[in-house]
């Protein structure tokens, strides 16, 4: 799917932040979850499965699967229970 999902994707009503995530440039808007901005954007393979390889992403979006963990300043961090903020940079778990 592409395209911008999100409801302001005008930028209507919130400030914008800007963020990477595998050293692509990407804004959110201020208070979204990162697993909600990438989401919305397509980007939806978060992580690579460690034994098969397999592509994984935000399932429960509420902390509880853990298929959506990132590498954020070298540390494994769940996407959905994450605010994007200005400058954060994001790396795909592999
Ligand atoms: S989507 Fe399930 S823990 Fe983040």
């Amino acid at each position: 799917m592409e395209g911008d999902l999100r409801i302001d994707a005008a930028g209507a009503w919130k400030r914008k932040v800007g963020f990477s995530f595998d050293g692509e440039a990407l804004t959110a808007s201020e208070g979204e979850t990162l697993a909600a901005a990438l989401h919305a954007q397509g980007r939806r393979t978060l992580r690579i499965h460690r034994d098969d390889g397999g592509p994984r992403g935000a399932f429960c979006f509420m902390g509880v699967c853990q298929e959506c963990v990132v590498l954020i300043d070298g540390r494994q961090t769940e996407a959905c229970r994450t605010l994007v903020r200005e400058g954060l940079v994001v790396e795909r778990l592999r």
